[in-house]
């Protein structure tokens, strides 16, 4: 199955299907994203994932910066996307929290604005508000209301469209059933030890994108429990890498991109930034994409206990 590099939204405005992902789990080393950044728009990269959360926004934007400064790309080359954090769920926070990140990133628009969880948080500049016990402060806004603050943000010409993350099929279908401007993509956990299919066919069937985060599944996260299955390590994968001349990297993501998904793998090594786009020279045939759905184990690597007691928990349904 051909794959296409781009996928047209709603809005008319065309989403690369494989951007660089920069959550480096809180900051990473102090460069590392600017020069991941620089180094993906050096070799091709026109799609940054990046999120108010990630507290890194500022070395995107002087990658960015430089390299418009140099030649490399003009601003309308880029799609950047960033995220509101639960924090800033209130209708007239949500602008004031894209102001932050597009004040950090140094522009003065970005491509798509989505809302990271759609569990809220007490207001504040904390990410992680805590009681005195160490319990997280929830608060309960209605995401329909956050929603109408994501419309405003198109409206003031702060972003170009907006979307979701995290969400499940209900809470999409609230957001659709109450929108003016409806959710062009949503943001899922999605690679083939969680293919998510029921969620992911329900947001392309109401004509939503969809972007897969941990494409990798996040083979070397600090949290992986011993026995968790390795998808890198996976038979299946070594062996179509093998059968191809790719690696087994490049299997998963291009099996992410044969189902229509973009996908946002994150690194920082100038060679497996490079290796993360030389997807488009090989193809798997549907029977290989039928072993590839076999591995699914429903292998959450973002499951957000902190917030399982909130009524907006989005993991209890698909
Ligand atoms: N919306 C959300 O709630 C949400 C949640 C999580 C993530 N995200 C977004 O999705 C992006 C990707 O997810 P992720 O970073 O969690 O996981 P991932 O992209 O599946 O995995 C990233 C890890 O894989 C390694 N890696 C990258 N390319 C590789 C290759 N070719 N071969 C072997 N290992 C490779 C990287 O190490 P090196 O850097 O050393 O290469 C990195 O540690 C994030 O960066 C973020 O932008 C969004």
């Amino acid at each position: 199955m051909p794959v296409s590099r781009e996928l047209q939204l709603p809005s008319g405005d065309k989403i690369p299907t494989v951007g660089l992902g920069t959550w480096t789990v809180w900051q990473g080393a102090e460069g590392e994203i600017y020069r991941a950044v620089k180094e993906a728009i050096k070799v091709g990269y026109r799609h940054i994932d990046c999120a108010w959360f990630y507290k890194n926004q500022g070395e995107v934007g002087q990658a960015i910066k430089e390299s418009i400064e140099e030649g490399t790309i003009k601003r309308e080359d880029l799609f950047v996307t960033t995220k509101v954090w639960n924090t800033a769920h209130r209708r007239d926070a949500v602008k004031e929290n894209l102001k932050q990140s597009l004040s950090q990133l140094g522009l003065s628009y970005v491509n798509l604005l989505l809302v990271h969880y759609p569990i809220s948080f007490k207001d504040g500049d904390d990410p992680y508000p805590k009681d005195n016990d160490g319990n997280i402060i929830f608060a309960y806004h209605d995401i329909v209301d956050t929603w109408k603050g994501m419309e405003d943000c198109i409206d003031a010409d702060l972003t170009r469209n907006i979307g979701l993350s995290n969400f499940n099929h209900l809470q999409v279908q609230r957001i659709i059933d109450a929108s003016r401007i409806r959710p062009s993509v949503i943001q899922l956990e999605v690679n083939p030890l969680l293919s998510n299919t029921q969620l992911v066919e329900y947001c392309q069937k109401r004509d939503i994108g969809v972007t897969a985060y941990a494409p990798l599944g996040f083979p070397n996260r600090s949290w992986k429990k011993k026995g968790e299955p390795d998808l890198l390590e996976e038979p299946v994968v070594k062996q179509l890498a093998s059968a191809k001349g790719k690696t087994p990297a490049q299997i998963v993501l291009r099996c992410l991109l044969q189902r229509g998904l973009i996908i946002i793998p994150k690194s920082s090594s100038p060679a497996r930034i490079k290796e993360n786009l030389e997807l488009f020279d090989t193809e798997l045939s549907e029977d290989e994409m039928k072993q590839m759905a076999a591995l699914d184990r429903n292998l959450r690597v973002y499951v957000d206990s902190i917030s399982a007691s909130h009524p907006e928990y989005p993991f209890n349904d698909f």
